[in-house]
């Protein structure tokens, strides 16, 4: 239990809140490089603020202020030129560096006189990143950190996409949930069984769990009725990293990226070896797709995949979960280290120090691995027949025919991609990717 006023610390994420200065000494990721497939201007709503995320006819991505400082137009109604962008309103033009390039009519009948005038123009603008198809932006001070390039980015031989959901609370709701072990047996295992119709609490009991610290977050690992120490269950632990991403297993991340203080953007880059048959494969594209959490039918959060059984306890708890009101137990410790750990960051940022996890050292950031060796085993891949077994049992964790087991509504598109990739049935083209 928190009192509110450390709730309000702890939830706040707007510019010049601490949590909020504190969310913005990190990058957060805000869009795939496909979306731009289809678009060259993005609205982007993070940590509060309302932007514009673009990429310009020169390939540069930029982020700004999404309104026009002249009489305050929209520019997600803009266009992108060679450099930067243009209000359609009366056409002034932004670099990805928020300066302002023209402004047509003033420049015309003023001439160098309007120079300085222009000159003092500046829009909010932001850096942006690319790495593994997602796009990260950085609003904290500058210079900004490393962006980390995690161990699991660098994995070859395997097929990865993205997908997004907006899911409608608080990001510390679902920050908590990647430290919060014994949930698996409840809103993932036993409610899938009941929702199977398979009734009874089925699944295998919690019999111990253990939360550690490492330099980027949290690891914890467990045994359970059916495991012991030589299960990856304990010997892979799943891992929380500061503030607010999830490595779940080793296949794949989830980020809680705070939109606004009632507002997440849950963004999940999901990977998979392909089969030793496929290999070596070669991804040249990332695709993205966007998760409906609710059943339009019903009115219902959807419930038949493992992050919308996720999502379905996180906006559960209100779109500010209420924590003067909670009873926390002895199941949650892994949620009482890491809201200590935030407050010391809250006071090393409020100490002009980066809190943990933020790298400055470039080498340090090219490939950050895990306190375990699990690449060896996850990066490798499996015979086919082991790998058709694999599957056949993940998919018996959800309600539904799906490959991809952690959202609902994959597109046909993107799961003819995966089957292209893993070589399965129709789709099982020859393997393209796999020039090098
Ligand atoms: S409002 Fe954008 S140029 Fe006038
Ligand atoms: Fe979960």
């Amino acid at each position: 239990m928190v009192d509110p006023e450390t709730n309000r610390l702890l939830t706040q994420v707007g510019r010049g809140t601490p949590m909020g200065e504190l969310l913005r000494r990190y990058w957060h990721p805000i869009a795939a490089v496909t979306e731009f497939e289809e678009t060259t201007i993005k609205p982007v709503r993070l940590l509060g603020e309302d932007l514009v995320l673009y990429r310009d006819l020169s390939g540069q991505w930029g982020l700004v202020e999404r309104q026009c400082p002249h009489r305050r137009a929209d520019l997600l109604y803009g266009w992108v030129e060679e450099c930067g962008i243009r209000c359609s309103y009366h056409g002034w033009a932004f670099d990805a560096e928020g300066r302002c390039t023209s402004q047509p009519y003033e420049d015309l009948t003023r001439g160098e006189r309007n120079r300085r005038f222009r000159e003092s123009i500046r829009i909010a603008a932001y850096p942006v990143r690319e790495m593994a198809g997602l796009l990260f932006a950085y609003l904290g001070p500058l210079p900004a950190p490393e962006l980390p390039r995690w161990e699991l980015f660098d994995y070859r031989n395997g097929f990865a996409q993205i997908v997004f959901a907006d899911v409608p609370c608080n990001w510390l709701q679902a920050a908590e949930n990647n430290i919060d072990p014994v949930h698996f047996e409840w809103l993932h295992d036993n409610w899938a069984a009941r929702q199977a119709g398979r009734g009874g609490n089925v699944a295998p009991t919690h019999l111990k769990i253990d939360v550690f610290e490492w330099e980027f977050g949290f690891g914890y690992r467990r045994i359970l009725s059916n495991t012991d120490e030589t299960d990856p269950r304990w010997t892979q632990p799943r891992l929380h990293l500061m503030p607010n991403i999830f490595m779940p297993g080793g296949t794949h991340f989830e980020y809680r990226v705070p939109v606004d203080d009632e507002h997440t953007l849950s963004v999940v880059w999901a990977w998979e070896a392909v089969p030793l048959d496929r290999q070596p494969y070669v991804q040249t594209r990332i695709p993205h797709w966007y998760a409906p959490i609710r059943d339009e039918k019903t009115g219902r959060w959807i419930t038949s995949h493992v992050i919308n059984q996720d999502t379905v306890a996180w906006v559960g708890q209100g779109p500010i979960a209420d924590r003067s009101k909670e009873h926390l137990a002895s199941s949650d410790i892994g949620i009482t280290m890491f809201r200590r750990r935030l407050k010391e960051d809250l006071e090393r940022v409020a100490r002009g120090e980066d809190p943990s996890g933020v790298i400055r050292d470039p080498e340090k950031a090219r490939l950050v691995r895990w306190p375990d060796n699990r690449r060896a085993v996850i990066e490798r891949g499996l015979a086919r027949e082991e790998w058709l077994a694999r599957r056949a049992q993940r998919r018996d964790l959800i309600a539904a025919d799906d490959y991809f087991i952690f959202y609902a509504g994959q597109p046909e598109s993107v799961r003819r991609e995966y089957e292209a990739a893993m070589g399965l049935g129709a789709a099982a083209e020859p393997n393209l990717g796999a020039v090098r």
